[in-house]
Order: structure tokens, then C-alpha cells, then sequence
């Protein structure tokens, strides 16, 4: 499998010439992928960051175009002054900074009165439009649904269920969208959403994000087993298209899913050790007695209806580990020999 994958078919060379936007949290994962790309169609980009002189944000001033139209501004979703400071003279905001992780200390009040401030932010500043990275689990948290019905997005979370399973991470991702469209309608702001599913990919910032670690437990032998459970994937290039899709396009409205397709994690196992048949990758369920559970498909229409053409899902993760091994984060181990398939 090539390590290079073809990008979703390009969005007009330097549609972003002479354009000005910014995207809050540009550190992270999605939203560096999501600043190369806008870069590399001309757009002039603000980023924030909680701190531009930490080395962990060195990469996005590697980046192609970064000296001539990258800024990093200092920013946090909890200072509405530096939210205003940071879009004013913007035409559009791509809000991506969001904590992820299930700890409601550190994530409720970042992403809930955060998104509120930034669509605040942007309604003071005459942005044109905001394009909110929001979740899948802003969208199917509910045990009710017919798993055999692609979930669409219309769909919304359950938020009696977020809070009875302790699931703070969507419970925050879906108040956060909910008061951004709130805000949006009351002050009048163009507001567009994406909601991606769990996302991999290459990755361009130095550390270990939590979609990456989903996959790399499997690979460094600190998960035995795996969970009787069942997850949708999608590229973070797909993910970044999707941002500038949706920007660009005068008629884009509401959510749009973002996702490639669904595995159980027997079949994420089974992929990973037929591509890396040298790490310790899983073969058991951790309840090998109860049937598997069947995820729910999403459909990604709207996205493709726009132009995005989608990775493969294999080709994530085989992009994904690869990833990982050249940065020096998973250590490259030697290709498996036919003797040591027959022992294990
Ligand atoms: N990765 C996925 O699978 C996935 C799937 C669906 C949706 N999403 C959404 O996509 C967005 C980006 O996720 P990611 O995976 O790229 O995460 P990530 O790599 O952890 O990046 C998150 C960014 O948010 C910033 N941030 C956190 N709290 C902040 C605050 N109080 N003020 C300002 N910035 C803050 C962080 O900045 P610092 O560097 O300053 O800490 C970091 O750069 C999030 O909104 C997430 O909910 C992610």
C-alpha cells in the first residue's frame, strides 16, 4: 500500500488569494492539516494557540507559505478580548480548539462557553461566515436508534445518556453545537458545521493526539484485548477538505458528516495486523461471549455532494502507523517472518 494518498479533489487553485481567516486551536491535529491547506490555496491565515513560542507549534511555521501569511496569535476559548483580537480583520473563522478528552473538568466549560464566545466573537467582528468543527457525538449518542438506519444530520445526540454513561466528551461537543447555533441565529452569524467521526491520518504536529492513541494502543501492546465496540474513521486530509468545502461553498448550510466508513474493532485489528504484522496487535475480544455489536453507518452525502472524494479506511491507518514510525512516536520493529505467524 503507497504511503502517499490522493487528497480529495482539489478545491480551486488559490480560491484564498487576498483572503484573510482564522483558525483557533491551529496546534492541534485536524486544524494544522486544515492551516496547510488553507495556506496552499492562498489564503492568509490567524492562528491561535494558548502559547506561540511553545516549540509544539513549531511545525506550523514549517509550513509551505507559513513566513509570508501565517500569524499565531495568542488565544484561549475562556478570553473573549483575545477571541476578538484574534478575528478582527477576518473574513472567515474555522473554530477547531476544543480539549478531547472525557475528563468534564478540563472539557465542559473550554468547549461549551468557549464555542459561545466564539461565535460572540465573531457576530462583534463582522465575520462572513464560521465553520465550527463540532463531532459525530454532537450527533449519534442515543441508544435507541435502528443501527441498520445511516445515521444522517439530522440526528442528535441524547443528553440524558451522554450524562448517564459519563460520556462528558460528547455531552460538551453537543451543548457546545447546540449553543453555537443558538448564538448564530440570535446574532445573525453564518454559521456551517462539521461533524467528523473519529479521525487518522498522518500527523503534522510532534505529539500524540487522542484519535492517533485509538490506534496506537494496538500497536504498542498496551491494550491485550479489544473492546466489543464498533467506531467510524476518516482521513484528517478529508477531514481539512471538508473545513474548506464548506467555507468556500455559497450554499453550504447546517452539518455536514465527515466520515469514511464504520469497522468493529475485530476488523480495525484484523486490518492492522495484516498491514504491521509485526506488532502485537490484538486477536481477542474482551467479551469474546457476546455478540458483536453493529455500528451505525453515517452518511457523508452532503460532503460528497460538495466535492470531497474519501480515503479509504485501510489507507488511514496504514497512513496512520506510517506516521507514527517517522516521527520516531512507534518504534519500527522488523517485518514479521512466516515462523513467527506459526507461533502466535
Ligand atoms: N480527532 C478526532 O477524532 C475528532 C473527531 C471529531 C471532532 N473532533 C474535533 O476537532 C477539533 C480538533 O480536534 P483534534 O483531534 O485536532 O484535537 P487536538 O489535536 O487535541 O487539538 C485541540 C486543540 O484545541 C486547543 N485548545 C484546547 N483547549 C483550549 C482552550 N481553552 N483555548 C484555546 N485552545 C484550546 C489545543 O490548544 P493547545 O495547543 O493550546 O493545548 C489544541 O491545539 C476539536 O474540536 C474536536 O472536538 C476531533
Amino acid at each position: 500500500m503507497p504511503s502517499e494518498t490522493a487528497a480529495a479533489a482539489p478545491a480551486p487553485a488559490l480560491s484564498g488569494q487576498g483572503r484573510t481567516v482564522c483558525v483557533t486551536g491551529a496546534g492541534g491535529f485536524i486544524a494544522s492539516w486544515l492551516v496547510k491547506r488553507l495556506l496552499e490555496l492562498g489564503y492568509t491565515v490567524r492562528g491561535t494557540v494558548r502559547n506561540p513560542m511553545d516549540p509544539k507549534n513549531e511545525h506550523l511555521r514549517a509550513l509551505e507559505g507559513a513566513g509570508e501569511r501565517l500569524v499565531l496569535l495568542r488565544a484561549d476559548l475562556l478570553d473573549a478580548d483575545s477571541l476578538l483580537a484574534a478575528f478582527t480583520g477576518c473574513e472567515g473563522v474555522f473554530h477547531a480548539a476544543s480539549p478531547v478528552t472525557d475528563d468534564p473538568e478540563k472539557m465542559i466549560e473550554p468547549a461549551i462557553r468557549g464555542t459561545r464566545n466564539v461565535i460572540t466573537a465573531a457576530a462583534d467582528t463582522g465575520i462572513k461566515r464560521v465553520v465550527f468543527t463540532s463531532s459525530i457525538g454532537a450527533v449519534y449518542m442515543n441508544p435507541y436508534r435502528d443501527p441498520n438506519k445511516p445515521v444522517d444530520d439530522t440526528y442528535w445526540s441524547d443528553l440524558e445518556y451522554c450524562k448517564t454513561t459519563e460520556n462528558w466528551y460528547c455531552y460538551a461537543k453537543t451543548v457546545a453545537e447546540q449553543g453555537a447555533w443558538e448564538v448564530a441565529r440570535r446574532r445573525g452569524v453564518d454559521l456551517v458545521v462539521v461533524n467528523p467521526v473519529l479521525v487518522l491520518g498522518p500527523l503534522l504536529q510532534p505529539t500524540v493526539n487522542a484519535s492517533t492513541e485509538h490506534v496506537m494502543k494496538y500497536l504498542t501492546g498496551s491494550a491485550k484485548t479489544y473492546v466489543n465496540a464498533a467506531q467510524a474513521y476518516v482521513h484528517v486530509r478529508d477531514v481539512a477538505e471538508s473545513h474548506v468545502r464548506v467555507y468556500e461553498c455559497p450554499d453550504a448550510h447546517g452539518r455536514y458528516i465527515c466520515a469514511e466508513s464504520t469497522l468493529h474493532r475485530a476488523d480495525l485489528c484484523r486490518a492492522l495486523a495484516k498491514l504491521f504484522p509485526e506488532y502485537p496487535v490484538p486477536t481477542r475480544c474482551k467479551d469474546e461471549s457476546a455478540t458483536p455489536v453493529k455500528g451505525y453507518l453515517f452518511s457523508n452525502q452532503r460532503l460528497r455532494d460538495l466535492g470531497v472524494e474519501f480515503v479509504p479506511v485501510r489507507q488511514c491507518l496504514y497512513d496512520t502507523v506510517r506516521s507514527l514510525q517517522d516521527k520516531g512516536l512507534l518504534p519500527v520493529l522488523p517485518a514479521a517472518t512466516e515462523d513467527d505467524d506459526q507461533s502466535s
